[in-house]
């Protein structure tokens, strides 16, 4: 007998090869697989999607290995900044660094579930009476500093700029802050400034910046790198908020911040922001608000590093972000306590899911979603949104200079509205006096 299983059943004489087999496929047998495979698909997706949390974020960064190999990995030596004769008189070491803090600003954990951060940022407040209100008159040069910066080539001084002026004098505790709004021109024929330097004339300066000048001293004097000039002021913008830090000693609030409760409880630390809640390995930190002392070691390290690395790309964060991560790891490398990292939401509270952020200010309200579900947890006055506000210190807008804030939408509510009536009641309280 002669077996049959060896017969051809087909006429063809080669073998079909995967592929063409599936073009094989008669237009009804495909139909009919689609119409299992379909359905199977769906029910596999939405079983793992009921039974888990698919808690992802796709943020897709290509940096080059060998950008990481040269720039990022290697440990230079720092540059002796900490030797104790070499830190400045001005900066006491034993207060700044070793010295007992009231307030930790530091949670150790990336606070990504519910409201945690926010949580967290209401920690740090003073309780009643131990802040006390000092009557004595304190000169503005000995007050606490704080800086902002404004590119007069890039746009003029307006009222989105304005917003950021208003919510630092109603927020902060004028008789002890002075701020310094610096600039590339001049600004004072600028009626807005006007306005608030003839109101605040204690509380507000301007200052031009001349970089050569502020970078005497440093290891960054007379440098090749300081001609550089980027479009976007990034790179200008970061070496600028170091100098001027560096020279006066204070806080950097970029200018396309909203304050939204006094910064004091912050100041006894030395401080960069986490860049959001995701922790990216080379963009952890950001210096939209930062605070050091005069002559802080920290920051003569940093112009070491300036001084001894490749010039800044343009643009990029290479003399921020980069530059801010490259130096912590440096002092971490010589066993120096590292300046510390404010977590994301107390400057940035967009810099998270949608679900832990803050609205989008430049949208109208929407009611749904986490802030407008039951009462009381809204984006009415006391309600969840206004107490968060409350806890942290700022909302970074991230630029978006063109866009406005809706007319009634929360943040017109909940700062803008109340930055006039705290400025007129601070300017009520002057008159009286
Ligand atoms: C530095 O700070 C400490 C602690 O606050 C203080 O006791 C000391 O007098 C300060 N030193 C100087 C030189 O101001
Ligand atoms: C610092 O980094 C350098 C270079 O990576 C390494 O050789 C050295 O051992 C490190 N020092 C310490 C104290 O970890």
């Amino acid at each position: 007998m002669v077996p049959v299983h060896n017969q051809r059943r087909t006429s063809s004489p080669r073998r079909k090869s995967p592929i063409s087999c599936f073009s094989c496929l008669r237009p009804r047998r495909l139909f009919t697989l689609l119409k299992i495979a379909l359905p199977l698909v769906f029910i596999i997706c939405y079983t793992i999607y009921y039974l888990y949390d698919p808690r992802g974020h796709i943020d897709l960064v290509l940096y080059q290995r060998d950008w990481i190999q040269r720039e990022i990995l290697p440990l230079s030596p720092l540059g002796g900044c900490f030797e104790p004769e070499r830190i400045s008189p001005l900066y006491n070491i034993s207060e700044a660094i070793h010295g007992k803090k009231r307030f930790e600003v530091q949670a150790g954990v990336t606070m990504r579930m519910g409201m945690d951060c926010y949580d967290f940022a209401g920690t740090i407040k003073f309780v009643e009476g131990e802040w006390t209100e000092e009557q004595q008159y304190i000169p503005p040069e000995e007050r606490a500093q704080f800086h902002t910066y404004w590119r007069v080539d890039l746009a003029r001084l307006d009222e989105r700029q304005e917003y950021m002026l208003k919510s630092f004098f109603a927020t902060q505790d004028l008789p002890r802050s002075r701020l310094i709004l610096w600039s590339n021109g001049d600004l004072s024929p600028n009626p807005i400034v006007q306005k608030y330097l003839k109101l605040f004339p204690d509380s507000f300066a301007l200052q031009i910046v001349d970089i050569p000048e502020l970078a005497k001293g440093t290891p960054m004097e007379s440098h090749r790198f300081l001609n550089l000039e980027d479009k976007k002021a990034w790179v200008d913008g970061d070496l600028v908020r170091l100098l001027v830090i560096w020279t006066y000693g204070g806080a950097w609030i970029d200018m396309d911040m909203l304050l939204t409760r006094d910064l004091s409880p912050l100041l006894e630390h030395e401080f960069v922001t986490q860049w959001d809640c995701y922790d990216k390995i080379y963009q952890a930190f950001n210096g939209a608000l930062m605070h050091f002392h005069k002559h802080s070691p920290y920051l003569c390290e940093a112009f070491h590093l300036m001084a001894h690395s490749t010039p800044p790309r343009s643009p990029s964060t290479d003399w921020g972000a980069i530059l801010y991560l490259r130096l912590w790891r440096r002092l971490l490398n010589e066993s120096i306590p590292p300046f510390k990292i404010l977590p994301f939401c107390l400057s940035d509270p967009l810099a998270c899911r949608l679900d832990n952020s803050v609205p989008d200010p430049f949208d109208p309200d929407r009611r749904d979603g986490k802030w407008t579900g039951r009462p009381g947890e809204g984006l009415e006055e006391g309600g969840a949104l206004d107490k968060a506000l409350g806890k942290i210190f700022s909302v970074h807008l991230h630029n978006r200079w063109n866009r406005a804030f809706p007319q009634g939408g929360w943040v017109d509510r909940l700062l803008l509205r109340r930055y006039e009536e705290d400025i007129e009641r601070k300017i009520r309280i002057a008159g009286e006096l």
